[in-house]
């Protein structure tokens, strides 16, 4: 019998690159997802992948009862709760509708869990918890110092998380910190799709080089960096898959909470990103320099040696292959959005 997982918000963009993981090593995976930002394509493409059957449940994480009825109809191991808002800038302008979803939904979910006695739980947590950090590379014990309602959302979720473990010493946990996870299956059928004008860069370096985008605004060339534009720690998103799958082999059979960096240990600039995609579609990438983005840190990049310690986990691919991936993506996903004036 295969060991049935639930993965909450898992027709999103990390949580449907982890299915294919799980899958692959040999998890029965069901999806719940309620679609706000996502398609449900997505479910036909990691079947077309995986060639093994997806159970996809359309609703809403904080449906106590949909919830119930899930955990009556499988046996679930453990839970992956992928499922949350995570626009720093709607998260100023909306701060209860991200406290809602990201902590009250976690909430409910972590309620029913203990009520059906499903004790294993992988989160999905975020470097913005580091907030700005004097000390580069951060490790899992740098200070926490959230800096919008989006990253404390996530700090209070670790909290409660700290609390239940402490609690109730069944439970097992992992929380992942990523960091900016990027890039696509190499199938070239999946990847990130966000909705309206990307708010990352990789995306929006992508949807520029296929012509969707006229240019890319960088925000500040003045920063303390080597070329003054700001260093983050990008990590292929199906290393950032496999990091999931090693999480819950280790927690399988250590309980308490366990905190894991997953990154690289790398810093790439902005202007070294766009010179990297330039490279591998063979487009130029126009851009200005604008001011500084408001909440922006200088440098974040992460110390990635307490995942490779213990989870035995290393992310294997570089810029050059997150940037071929996303590309390839890219052509596919503006064909099938519509887009068909793109030149490739
Ligand atoms: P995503 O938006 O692509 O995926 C999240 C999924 O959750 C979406 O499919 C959405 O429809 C679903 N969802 C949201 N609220 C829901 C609810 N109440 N009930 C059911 N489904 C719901 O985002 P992603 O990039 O795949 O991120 C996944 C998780 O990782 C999020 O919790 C996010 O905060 C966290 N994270 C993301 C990044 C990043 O850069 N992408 C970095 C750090 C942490
Ligand atoms: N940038 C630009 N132009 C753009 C977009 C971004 O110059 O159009 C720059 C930013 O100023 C920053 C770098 O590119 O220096 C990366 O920006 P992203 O928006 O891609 O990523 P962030 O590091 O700001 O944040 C991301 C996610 C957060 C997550 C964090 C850490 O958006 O949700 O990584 O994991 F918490």
């Amino acid at each position: 019998m295969k060991k049935q997982v639930l993965l909450t918000g898992g027709a999103g963009y990390i949580g449907s690159h982890t299915a294919v993981s799980l899958i692959e090593s040999g998890y029965q995976v069901v999806i719940l997802d309620n679609l706000c930002n996502s398609d449900k394509r997505v479910i036909d493409q990691i079947k077309k992948i995986t060639h093994h059957e997806v159970v996809f449940q359309e609703g809403d994480v904080r449906d106590r009862n949909l919830l119930s009825s899930l955990f009556k109809k499988f046996s679930f191991e453990a839970v992956l709760h992928f499922a949350g808002l995570k626009s720093v800038d709607e998260s100023i302008k909306e701060p209860l509708q991200y406290y809602e979803n990201n902590v009250c939904g976690t909430v409910t979910l972590l309620e029913v869990m203990t009520q059906f006695k499903v004790k294993r739980f992988v989160f999905s947590s975020s470097a913005t918890v580091y907030g700005e950090s004097e000390k580069q590379p951060v490790h899992e014990q740098t200070p926490l110092k959230p800096m919008n309602p989006y990253g404390k959302s996530k700090y209070f979720v670790e909290e409660i998380l700290r609390d239940l473990t402490h609690a109730d010493t069944d439970f097992s946990v992992a929380i992942l910190r990523y960091f900016n996870p990027v890039g696509a299956h190499t199938s070239g059928l999946m990847g990130e799709n966000p909705k309206g004008e990307p708010s990352n860069l990789m995306p929006y370096i992508a949807q520029v080089a296929s012509g969707v985008r006229k240019n890319l605004k960088i925000f500040g060339d003045d920063y303390p960096t080597e070329d003054g534009t700001g260093v983050r720690d990008y990590i292929h998103i199906m290393d950032l898959a496999e990091g999931h799958v090693a999480a819950l082999n280790y927690i399988w059979s250590h309980k308490g909470v366990h905190v894991w960096n997953l990154g690289t240990g790398k810093g790439h600039s902005v202007l070294e990103v766009v010179k990297a995609f330039e490279k591998a579609s063979g487009h130029q990438i126009p851009y200005e320099i604008c001011d500084r983005r408001p909440g922006d840190v200088a440098i974040c990049y992460a110390d990635a040696s307490k995942a490779n310690r213990e989870l035995n986990w290393q992310a294997k691919r570089g810029l050059k292959d997150m940037c071929v991936d996303a590309w390839r993506w890219e052509v596919n996903r503006s064909v099938q959005n519509g887009q068909k004036d793109v030149q490739h």
